[in-house]
């Protein structure tokens, strides 16, 4: 019987190992900075509806990047993002630029919205 517990508990134990192991082997990818932190926002686009995406645009983002152009913000289609890096930049914005909470702009009027910046050419291919 105590034999038993023995095995157990060391079987559980290695397994713990196991797993940190495999966990601590991943993280300097996962948790590097910029890889890590973009990661989170990738994916393809979720979405089509390229008129809502405008609706949303406009609501949204026109005052200062009208039609993806520049103004008080850069020009969104001389310099065309990845999803990825378009959806890091409305959720957590840089600069000037304040960051839109899912509140304010849920995850599906987001994807609408990069359905519309792809019909511009604002979407890295
Ligand atoms: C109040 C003005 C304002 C609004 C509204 C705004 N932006 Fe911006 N945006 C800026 C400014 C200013 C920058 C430059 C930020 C910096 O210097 O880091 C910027 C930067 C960006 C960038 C990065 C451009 C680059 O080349 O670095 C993207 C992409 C972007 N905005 C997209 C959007 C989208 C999409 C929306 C709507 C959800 C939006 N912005 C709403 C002002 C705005």
């Amino acid at each position: 019987m105590r034999a038993w517990k023995l095995m157990m508990v060391s079987a559980a134990w290695a397994l713990v190992l196991v797993g940190c192991g495999g966990g601590g082997a991943e993280e300097p990818e996962a948790g590097g900075a910029e890889g890590g932190e973009t990661s989170e926002y990738g994916g393809p686009i979720a979405s089509t509806d390229v008129d809502h995406g405008k609706e949303v645009y406009g609501t949204h983002c026109d005052d200062c990047h009208p039609d993806g152009q520049e103004d008080v913000g850069p020009s969104l289609i001389a310099e065309p993002h990845s999803p990825a890096d378009l959806r890091k930049q409305v959720r957590e914005g840089s600069g000037k630029m304040r960051p839109f909470s899912p509140n304010r702009l849920s995850d599906d009027d987001l994807e609408a919205m990069l359905a519309y910046l792809d019909s511009i050419g604002a979407v890295a291919k």
